[in-house]
C-alpha cells in the first residue's frame, strides 16, 4: 500500500472515545517495547507519528490512526511490564478485551515477538486469546537487524514451535531501523482490506 496521507485520529480507553465510521482497522498488539509504535511508523513512513521510547510502557491508550481516509492502524498498548501496578494491568485487560471481542471493524491482529528472545508467558496468552477469539493472526517477529542472518531462520523457527503456531499464521522478521519487512507486512495486511 501507498501511504499517502495518515495520521492520529483517535486516542482512547472505551468505546465512546473510538472511530464510528466504520472504516476497516488492523491493530498491532504485542509486549511493552517490543516495537509496536516503531513498526507502526515504518509501515506509515513516518518518523515519529507514532511515540516510541525506550522505557516500556509508553503507549497506554489505544491510537487509532487514520491512513488514506479509507482504513485505520490501531496501536494498542503493551504488556507484561513488570512495573505498572496491578490496577493498571487490570484496566488494561479490560480495554483489551472489549475492544477484541467487541470492534466489529478490528479485521486482523499483528502480534509483535522480539526476534531475539524465546516468546514468553505473556506472548503465548496472548497468541492463544487472540486465536480463542477467531482472528487471523500475522506475527512481525521485531528487531531483526539486531540479529546475523545465520541467527534469523533459527529464531523464526523457536518463535514458530513455543507459540504452536498454526501453518496459516504467517511469520515476518522485522526491523523498524533498517525497514526490512514493511512490503511483507502490508501485502499481508491488504488481504484484509476491501478491493
Ligand atoms: P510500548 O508503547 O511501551 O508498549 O512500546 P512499543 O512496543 O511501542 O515500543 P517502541 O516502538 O516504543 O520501541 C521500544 C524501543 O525499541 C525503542 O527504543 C526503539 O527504538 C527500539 N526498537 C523498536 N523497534 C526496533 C527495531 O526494529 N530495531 C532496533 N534496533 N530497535 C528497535
Ligand atoms: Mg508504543
Amino acid at each position: 500500500m501507498k501511504v499517502k496521507q495518515c495520521d492520529l485520529k483517535y486516542i482512547g480507553t472505551n468505546f465512546s472515545h473510538y472511530p464510528m465510521d466504520g472504516k476497516p482497522e488492523i491493530a498491532f498488539a504485542g509486549k511493552s517495547n517490543v516495537g509496536k509504535s516503531t513498526l507502526i511508523n515504518a509501515i506509515l513512513g513516518r518518523k515519529a507519528l507514532a511515540r516510541t521510547s525506550s522505557q516500556p510502557g509508553k503507549t497506554r491508550t489505544i491510537n487509532f490512526y487514520g491512513v488514506n481516509d479509507m482504513m485505520y492502524v490501531v496501536d494498542l498498548p503493551g504488556y507484561g511490564y513488570a512495573k505498572v501496578p496491578k490496577s493498571e494491568v487490570a484496566k488494561w485487560g479490560q480495554m483489551m478485551e472489549e475492544y477484541l471481542t467487541r470492534r466489529e471493524e478490528l479485521r486482523a491482529i499483528i502480534l509483535l515477538i522480539d526476534i531475539r528472545h524465546e516468546p514468553g508467558k505473556n506472548d503465548i496468552m496472548m497468541y492463544d486469546w487472540l486465536k480463542h477469539f477467531g482472528f487471523d493472526i500475522i506475527i512481525a517477529a521485531t528487531k531483526s537487524d539486531k540479529l546475523n542472518r545465520s541467527q534469523i531462520p533459527k529464531q523464526l523457527a523457536v518463535i514458530r514451535k513455543t507459540l504452536k503456531l498454526q501453518p496459516q499464521d504467517v511469520l515476518i522478521p522485522f526491523s523498524g531501523e533498517k525497514k526490512t519487512g514493511v512490503e511483507e507486512l502490508w501485502a499481508e495486511i491488504e488481504k484484509f482490506l476491501p478491493g
